[in-house]
């Protein structure tokens, strides 16, 4: 006979969490809060726990040690330590960390009680109650570092049901009118929940979808500890599910499927489970290790029981976080410009604690926060890790992701900003390519990459499935391709943000890319390649994998001017007065002198007046002034054929 997880942790005076730590560490999966353990485990953990005779020898660890320095602490060798792990079927090597409870475990085997320097954890309280988890509200004892709320983003497929769940959560869990205030939407929220006996915090990210997320992704910041994936029973796994899927799995954030519309007549759970295997998210009912929980967003059913594998997940990974840190940090949520208010952004803290007064540069913005406001309209005057709050005071609107930081005055943060204003334009210049097929090229040929990351659009699921087919086929030594994400339709801007974040390329088969995705291509410097003919796309792609594409550069018209006048100054440089006659001319670029269709030079435009005024560029039907490096010969009537060099696309 076996029991369940809780019953387990109940007995033993535990969390759950602890306690599947504790298994796990052990070599024994805890798929679940109700997973069931059998007898002799149970036995063995309560001899562990339970049993340990009150006189024990105390070995002192700093946190993170390893098992040889648990070893040296007990005065045990550390091999023999390992040894002990074998026969308990745990491989370890000696220089492997231990998390506090593993080493309590193993300590205990010999006997010994650990004692962790520097770290105020507290321990079992011998009350008979569970190990209280010290609130971020409460004073950390001397800077140590302290349990902190999950971050959890919702996604899913359009219709599925996202809005009217994180609704559902904050009406369970939010008592109406208690604040007498109107919930205003600051893209966060925070719900507490009794959980255990306890009360305990989620902190919801409201985000538009996974687009944010992965911009957010994309600029460095790992907000999101889980990912709920909201799948409409009466509908299946769709497009927008399997791209939600990809992203959270690139993210390596750990997902809770949420089957909703359970309420349906039409619903079909058991389908849903079914198409999950098919994306590596095995239902723990199935054997697997994927949490999935039936629930009804419109008739608030299940909505507990959602909360309750958040938190049990949130347990498994230990969130924690320093209210004290020196350095206080947060995350730009979001953020807009608000008449009256200026800038006004949602920070989710993640580092230390927000307050007002504090001086703060994000990004290309800087400023003083003047107020901060929860979700209900509170104002504060202190935020605390995975607390979203809405700050204004900001000098400018910064992007999502960008990195919230508190620096010592003003002074300091308006000079980050602009030192961080400047890098940027010098970058903007030299317009590195951040993955680019001949990157990906290069890298290979220089044996800096093994591997070419792609995502796959085609025009329907037949040519999506041939061309990863053809792909797969492309066998390179030692050169992989993954594919990290496939679907059906055009190029969107979430394909592009999540190529940026993960490095990979993005190709197209019978399909274009969209607006939005061309620029953020543009501005991300991700490469998106479309192909018409798949025979041309596994070219291009092998190519790369063998490290042999050398890039092709090809001309492109800018546009002419007829010479009309020629100057010199006095230090003998040469100026074409000239008229524009077609397109454009554009300083910095190429240009060729043409008389009677002879080219008589060629350089580069080095500098382009209008009237006495530098000008960037001059278009057709105005007077300007050319100066081309080095060109000297100049006639009336002579053209002026202005052009760059743009490097192309393979045929
Ligand atoms: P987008 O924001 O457009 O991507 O959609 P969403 O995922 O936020 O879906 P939303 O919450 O707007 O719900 C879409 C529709 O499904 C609405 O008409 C909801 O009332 C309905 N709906 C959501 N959850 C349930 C549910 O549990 N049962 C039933 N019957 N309908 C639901
Ligand atoms: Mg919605």
């Amino acid at each position: 006979m076996g029991m369940r997880v809780t019953d387990l942790a109940k007995e033993l005076e535990m969390t759950v969490g602890e306690l599947t730590k504790a298994l796990e560490d052990l070599g024994v999966p805890v798929p679940g809060p109700a997973a069931i353990i059998d007898a002799d485990t149970a036995q063995a953990v309560r001899e562990m726990f339970g049993k340990a005779p009150a006189d024990k020898k105390v070995a002192e660890i700093a946190p993170g040690a390893t098992v040889k320095d648990l070893a040296t602490a007990m005065g045990l060798s550390a091999s023999d330590v390992q040894k002990k792990l074998m026969s308990m079927g745990v491989l370890a090597a000696v220089n492997q960390r231990l998390s506090p409870d593993a080493a309590r475990k193993l300590a205990g085997i010999y006997g010994f009680q650990v004692k962790i320097k520097l770290e105020q954890k507290p321990e079992a309280g011998g009350d008979g109650t569970a190990v209280a988890k010290p609130k971020p509200k409460h004073k950390a004892p001397g800077g140590g570092t302290q349990p902190r709320p999950p971050v959890v983003t919702i996604m899913g497929h359009v219709d599925h049901g996202k809005t009217t769940l994180l609704d559902a959560i904050r009406k369970t869990n939010v008592v109406e009118g208690e604040f007498g205030g109107i919930t205003q939407h600051i893209g966060a929220y925070q719900v507490e929940v009794e959980h255990e006996g306890e009360k305990r915090k989620i902190t919801f990210l409201d985000t538009p979808g996974h687009a944010a997320f992965t911009a957010m992704r994309a600029r460095g910041a790992s907000v999101t500890d889980i990912a709920i994936l909201v799948v409409a029973a009466d509908d299946g796994i769709m497009p927008q599910t399997v791209e939600a899927i990809n992203h959270a799995k690139a993210a390596e954030v750990p997902i809770i499927v949420a089957i909703n519309k359970i309420d349906k007549p039409d619903a079909n759970p058991d389908r849903i489970k079914t198409q999950l295997t098919e994306y590596e998210l095995v239902p723990r009912e199935y054997g697997g290790e994927t949490e999935t929980v039936p629930v009804s967003a419109k008739a608030k059913t299940g909505i507990d029981d959602l909360l309750e594998n958040i938190l049990f997940q949130a347990d498994l990974m230990e969130l924690k976080a320093d209210p004290h840190a020196a350095k206080p940090q947060g995350v730009i949520v979001e953020a807009k410009q608000e008449v009256g208010r200026g800038p006004v952004a949602t920070v989710l803290v993640q580092q230390g604690t927000l307050r007002v007064g504090d001086n703060v540069v994000c990004g290309l913005a800087h400023g003083k926060i003047r107020a901060m406001m929860n979700e209900r309209g509170e104002r504060l005057n202190k935020a605390l890790p995975a607390m979203p709050v809405e700050i204004t005071g900001l000098s400018i609107v910064p992007a999502a992701g960008e990195k919230l930081e508190v620096v010592k005055d003003e002074r300091t943060a308006r000079q980050l900003a602009e030192q961080r204003a400047e890098t940027q334009r010098a970058n903007r210049l030299s317009s590195a390519h951040r993955m680019t097929l001949e990157d990906v090229a290069r890298r290979i040929r220089e044996g800096e990459a093994q591997e070419l990351k792609v995502i796959v659009k085609a025009d329907v699921q037949g040519s999506v499935e041939a061309v990863i087919g053809q792909l797969k086929q492309i066998r390179i030594d030692e050169v992989r391709l993954r594919v990290i994400h496939s679907g059906v339709g055009n190029i969107g801007e979430n394909d592009v943000t999540l190529a940026a974040s993960t490095d990979a390329i993005v190709i197209g088969f019978n399909v274009r890319a969209d607006g939005p995705a061309q620029a953020a291509a543009e501005r991300e410097h991700i490469d998106i390649r479309t192909f018409n003919i798949i025979y041309e796309l596994t070219d291009a792609v092998e190519r790369a994998m063998k490290g042999m594409l050398a890039p092709i550069f090809e001309e492109v018209a800018l546009g002419k001017a007829v010479v009309r006048q020629r100057f010199q100054t006095p230090k003998g440089i040469v100026i074409a007065g000239s008229y524009v006659t077609e397109g454009k001319i554009v300083r910095n670029a190429q240009a060729r002198l043409v008389r009677g269709g002879e080219t008589l030079h060629t350089g580069k435009i080095d500098s382009l007046k209008h009237i006495k005024e530098d000008v960037r560029e001059m278009a057709q039907g105005y007077e300007c002034g050319i100066v081309v490096a080095d060109l000297v010969d100049v006639k009336v009537d002579d053209v002026i054929e202005c052009f760059e060099m743009k490097q192309v696309e393979r045929k």
